[in-house]
């Protein structure tokens, strides 16, 4: 496996605000990496402090203690000429897009670049045809920002960003506002563009769905603190905190809550080595006995299928260790769940 570079570097970022007595630690002692050309999650419940921790990372927000690195420049040290220049490197998009509404959409996507005074206005106009080209709207060039609809104003706003030639996208929750077919729309996008272009992507979101479309490894944070750290495979099959847990759990439900007192029930989660469906009509031939499959959630995550189920066994001992028995020779990821389910 070939050596991943750190872009970003992250050692016990704290940032406090303060309103008279009141103290806020929006962000809490954060420590992490993230790698070049990943596309990386960050999700937590609202006020968490994504927000905050994701404009620390273009120093938007001046940060109280500890220290970031971008590109092995620490950030916190740079004159506000360095920062403008660093700042080109780090682009940004939003929940509402931030356009200006009174400019055309090739004026919009040129405006960053006649800001920095990059290229002349000839080559600029070039440039942001070819970034809307990459966005699929090159044909909304002399468009109003009114004339489109929220996808197509994301879509702008992507334009914008990449014409500045990023080494990283930063989007602040870049979804939220768009109903989910455009949200698919756009998370493919950005999946493309970090595939062709090699762009690093940071995400930040509410949203676990939109962390298990195109994230490579998420983040959770909870009152401004790391909660945990992983792989997106491996935080939807074994989350570990109760932060995690809890913004999987509606994900993983369903509208099903279920009640799983006086039952016995077990937790068999795929971690990609076997299929979810012959395991049961596998086991049903077998021993003969039936499971009745309380809930079931499989998808394909990162290309491999994963995912998880609940059943309940039978109450009879006799067929329930039949069925156990099964399960446990089949080497496969088994925990008993006593009563109420509440750690997912
Ligand atoms: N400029 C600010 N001044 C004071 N408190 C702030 C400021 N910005 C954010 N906060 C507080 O910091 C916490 C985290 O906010 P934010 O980063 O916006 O969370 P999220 O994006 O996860 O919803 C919240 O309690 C919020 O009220
Ligand atoms: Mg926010």
């Amino acid at each position: 496996m070939s050596e991943k570079k750190e872009i970003y570097q992250l050692e016990h970022v704290t940032k406090v605000f303060r309103e008279g007595n009141n103290e806020v630690r929006a962000v809490d002692d954060v420590s992490f990496s993230i790698y070049e050309g990943e596309i990386f999650g960050i999700i937590g419940m609202s006020g968490a402090g994504k927000s905050t921790l994701v404009r620390t990372l273009n120093r938007l927000e001046e940060i109280t203690d500890g220290t970031i690195r971008f590109d092995d420049v620490n950030l916190q040290e740079l004159s506000s000429i360095q920062l403008r220049k660093v700042r080109q490197s780090i682009a940004m998009i939003f929940q509402n897009f931030n356009l200006m509404m009174q400019k055309t959409v090739l004026d919009n996507v040129m405006a960053p670049m006649r800001i920095a005074k990059k290229l002349s206005r000839q080559q600029q106009r070039e440039k942001a045809k070819q970034m809307l080209e990459i966005v699929g709207l090159q044909e909304k060039a002399e468009a109003y920002p009114a004339q489109l609809s929220g996808g197509q104003r994301q879509r702008v706003a992507i334009a914008r960003a990449l014409a500045m030639d990023p080494r990283v996208l930063l989007c602040d929750e870049a979804t939220s506002a768009l109903d989910p077919k455009m949200t698919d729309e756009i998370l493919t996008l950005l999946k493309d563009i970090n595939r062709r272009l090699h762009l690093t992507i940071v995400i930040i979101t509410h949203e676990m769905k939109v962390i298990e479309k195109i994230c490579d490894r998420v983040a959770i944070i909870e009152h401004g603190k790391l909660a945990e750290i992983g792989a997106v495979e491996q935080i939807f099959t074994e989350p570990q905190s109760s932060a995690a847990k809890h913004l999987l759990l509606p994900f993983i439900q369903g509208d099903n809550p279920f009640d799983m007192t006086d039952k016995r029930c077990f937790r068999i989660v795929f971690d990609g080595r076997k299929a979810t469906e012959p395991v049961i009509a596998n086991l049903v031939k077998a021993t003969g006995e039936e499971v009745n499959i309380l809930s079931a959630n499989t998808r394909s995550v990162g290309g491999v299928g994963y995912g998880q189920m609940i059943v309940e066994i039978p109450e009879d001992p006799v067929k329930a260790e039949k069925v156990l028995d099964y399960l446990h020779s089949i080497d496969i990821n088994l925990t008993e769940i006593e009563g109420k389910e509440e750690s997912l």
